[in-house]
């Protein structure tokens, strides 16, 4: 890696992306957890580069998407071609040295092919990246002159003989800056689009003999995001790109195909993973989880010696090693802590909640802002009331409680240590430790009443 002071990738992110028909800027449509321009942000920060993401559409939230990433933005006063974006960019680099340029709807573009490119590069004034394309329908072609030298035609003003080329300008260039300060201004407008094309300094400098061209064999690397199609694309390429990095890692995957890894997704060694499972945001798993079918995780920590039973969707919990049970269909959301022997049945919501060791909530239950305390037993259908239409509240079952089918806990409540509740409780103060406590009607048992009303109805 290079002295990241040194070197620069000016990342052009200003356009809008109107082929894209949506109200979101295209650099700003997320692909695997990320937006497009922090895919290349990351890839140039990879490679030792220190970003320049030109911006202008949406440009505040370009920023904001950015935040916390170590770049400098550049404004395009108006989204005048590519060749302007780069012009604008130009006051934050140094007189002299070796500058990279990529476009910012290019999301699967690998450090390792920029280094190779600034390699290729060398003195010469610009080396451009190519590729072979089956169909190219909206790259611009990469045409020779007889002499040999290369200049770039945009598709839609190739003649039909050009549009034949396979070989296709990716968006990445190797640039000398100085080079390349003397050279932007005497760009041609492209009138019809009253646009300046970057790609025009390639002719510039083939006629001075110092263009470069380098080919590169992954043409899914090098795929420009230009509509939703192109999107959807990239995010199977990526998608394949992340699970197989995974599966080389020691990861067992069911069905690749199914499968969703966002990019800050971490598991480890011997983890297996189901079809349809979801893997979202900063979830991490330990080593030897299985996550069964159709689980949905976002942000959530898993701990070893953990079995993820099928159609659980957790958002934000922390799952500890050795949580005995899990669903199917549990739903785990922000706050949620499952220590270790804690159990959770089938369609139970949990939020803001710690089960501790022992705890089970076998069915149909919903907990929340809630400690459930060690070895105690929280009946199906039992409901913490946390909300009363203008606060939350909290409910505290302590040690050993045992919470009868089917009881409301209307909190602020605490159910002390060791204590029982009658099934079909409504519960609205603490219960004593060690009481039995019951809430609700007295049943009344009215004899051969039924068999009188059988009677009655009989009669007419
Ligand atoms: C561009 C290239 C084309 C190449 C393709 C590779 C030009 C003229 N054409 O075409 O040869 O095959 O990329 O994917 O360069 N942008 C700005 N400011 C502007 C215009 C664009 O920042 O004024 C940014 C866009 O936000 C985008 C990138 O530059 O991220 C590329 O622009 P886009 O309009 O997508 O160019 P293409 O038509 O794909
Ligand atoms: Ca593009």
């Amino acid at each position: 890696m290079r002295d990241e002071k040194s070197e620069f990738a000016i990342i052009l992110a200003a356009g809008r992306g109107t082929r894209m028909k949506s109200s979101l800027a295209k650099v700003l449509h997320p692909i695997c957890g990320q937006p497009l321009v922090t895919h290349v942000v990351a890839a140039a920060q990879m490679a030792g580069l220190k970003p320049v993401v030109v911006v202008h559409h949406q440009e505040e939230a370009v920023r904001e998407a950015l935040a916390g990433e170590d770049v400098i933005f550049a404004r395009q006063a108006k989204t005048r071609g590519t060749g302007d974006a780069v012009r604008s960019a130009l006051g934050v680099l140094p007189e002299t040295g070796t500058v990279l340029v990529m476009a910012g709807d290019a999301p699967l573009i690998r450090s390792e092919t920029m280094t190779a490119l600034r390699e290729a590069h060398g003195t010469r004034a610009a080396t451009v990246l190519t590729a072979s394309v089956d169909t190219g329908a909206h790259y611009g072609r990469l045409i020779r002159d007889s002499a040999g030298r290369p200049h770039i035609v945009e598709a839609r003003e190739c003649t039909p003989d050009q549009l034949e080329v396979t070989e296709i300008n990716t968006g990445l260039y190797a640039f000398d800056i100085a080079w390349l300060r003397a050279a932007l201004p005497g760009l041609p407008v492209h009138e019809d689009k009253d646009e300046i094309y970057l790609t025009d300094t390639i002719a510039i400098a083939g006629n001075e003999d110092r263009a470069g061209v380098v080919v590169h064999g992954d043409v899914t690397e090098v795929l420009g995001v230009n509509d939703r199609w192109d999107l959807a694309q990239a995010r199977l390429a990526l998608q394949d790109r992340i699970i197989r990095a995974h599966a080389l890692a020691g990861v067992t995957f069911i069905d690749p195909a199914s499968t969703v890894v966002e990019v800050g997704v971490t598991l480890s060694e011997d983890c297996e993973i189901g079809p349809g499972v979801v893997l979202e945001g900063t979830t991490s798993v330990a080593a030897g989880v299985v996550i069964e079918p159709y689980c949905v995780l976002r942000d959530t920590t898993v701990g070893a010696g953990v079995r993820v039973l099928t159609h659980t969707v957790s958002d934000g919990a922390q799952i500890e090693a050795g949580v005995r049970h899990l669903g199917p269909m549990a739903r785990l959301r922000p706050g949620t802590v499952l220590k270790e022997g804690a159990r959770v049945g089938n369609f139970v919501e949990i939020k803001n909640a710690i089960l501790e060791s022992g705890a089970t909530v076998g069915h149909l239950s919903y907990i929340g802002d809630a400690t459930v305390g060690v070895d105690t037993n929280v009946g199906a259908g039992t409901i913490t009331c946390n909300y009363d239409g203008f606060a939350k509240h909290t409910t505290v079952i302590e040690d050993g409680a045992f919470i009868g089918s089917n009881t409301a806990l209307v909190a602020p409540v605490k159910v002390g240590k060791g204590a029982i509740v009658g099934a079909g409780s409504v519960i609205v103060r603490d219960v004593p430790d060690n009481a039995v406590s019951v809430a609700r009607g007295e049943q009344v048992d009215r004899d051969g009443a039924a068999e009188r009303m059988r009677q009655r109805k009989k009669q007419g």
